[in-house]
């Protein structure tokens, strides 16, 4: 996700994931005709800690040379799949032809899969939305068919169409269709807020992995929650404890989550850029928080992020609260 999973909220992340489990780990969409210039050890996007298996960048592109470069040098940076974005619908990509651009051309689509499998020594997905309603099955069905014959190693579909950009409701029966429709993992994403959610969406739909987007990124521990559910070690470093479940509870590790997200990001970015990704972190996830709108003027208020950790811990000497939904607006 654009400005949410770089590797200091990943890295704030994977402390909850329970220590039997695998997850897979998005990057921020990356550009594939910037990726072949760059330095990926500090381009901010691109940044990696030591330790980081599961990482699966996502590429933006319709080009087979900025592709075939792009894919070479992820898969040297350490990239165990490559996932292409089929989904992004701002102006810049629709003018580009890429990203949900894609989509209106089922052909060509397939071809920028063939592309870069051919061009990959790992598996590669591709992150897509809805064509339409659940009336209009079969197009998309045909998409990802074509898309399948091309290479495609698994599909994650987060059906709300282009129009819908990421307002309302997803339409999990498509999710369902889909997973029943083929033979290859189906991932869902959309509207998964809670641990609830994420039980539901693999009940209720059957796809093999459901993936969370802003939920996720304001309660990293519902991996952890999830883990109680399905009977997992908790994470390392939290044997014998339970994870945060109660209002309060949630609201005081989001405060704790943010101390280290904003350590870490002035240690991965410098001040400048760490105070920009934490203020856009907060203004985000904060609105599952009570008090989230005053959370967001202190991050704005804070001229440094040690000043911004100190304004940070007072808040959350308060007790918060969080909620467990909230209406999806950004
Ligand atoms: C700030 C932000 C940035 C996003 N960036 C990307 C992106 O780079 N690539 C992508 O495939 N989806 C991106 N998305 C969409 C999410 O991956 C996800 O499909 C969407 O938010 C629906 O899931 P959710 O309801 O769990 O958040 C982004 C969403 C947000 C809120």
């Amino acid at each position: 996700m654009v400005g949410l999973s770089h590797v200091a909220l990943r890295e704030v992340m994977r402390e909850y994931l329970p220590a039997d489990a695998f997850t897979i780990w998005p990057t921020e969409m990356l550009n594939s005709r910037r990726i072949p210039n760059e330095n990926l050890e500090t381009t901010p996007e691109t940044m990696r800690a030591a330790y980081e298996p599961g990482l699966v960048p996502q590429i933006l592109g319709n080009d087979e040379e900025a592709i075939a470069l792009s894919v070479k040098r992820l898969v040297e940076w350490g990239a165990e799949a490559i996932d292409i974005n089929m989904g992004c619908p701002v102006q810049k990509a629709l003018k580009h032809n890429y990203g949900v651009a894609l989509m209106g051309d089922p052909d060509y689509a397939a071809e920028v899969v063939r592309i870069t499998v051919k061009n990959s020594t790992v598996p590669v997905s591709v992150k897509l939305r809805a064509v339409g309603s659940s009336k209009e099955f079969d197009e998309l069905l045909k998409f990802v068919t074509g898309l399948r014959n091309s290479g495609a190693s698994w599909i994650c579909l987060h059906p709300r169409t282009a129009a819908q950009k990421r307002r309302g409701w997803a339409d999990w029966e498509q999710i369902r269709q889909l997973h029943q429709a083929v033979d290859f993992p189906v991932i869902g994403n959309g509207d998964v807020q809670t641990v609830e959610d994420a039980l539901a969406m693999l009940q209720d739909t059957g796809c093999d992995m459901a993936m969370a987007g802003r939920g996720l990124a304001a309660r990293p521990w519902m991996m952890w929650q999830l883990g109680e559910e399905l009977g997992m070690a908790p994470p390392k470093g939290r044997e014998g404890q339970k994870a945060p479940r109660t209002p309060l509870e949630e609201g005081a590790e989001y405060g704790r989550c943010l101390i280290k997200l904003i350590q870490l990001s002035r240690q991965y970015f410098g001040e400048n850029l760490a105070m920009r990704k934490v203020r856009f972190y907060v203004r985000t996830t904060g609105v599952w928080l009570d008090f989230g709108n005053a959370l967001y003027g202190v991050s704005t208020k804070a001229k440094t992020t040690q000043e911004m950790e100190e304004m940070v811990l007072k808040f959350f000497e308060a007790p918060n609260e969080m909620c467990a939904r909230t209406e999806l607006r950004q």
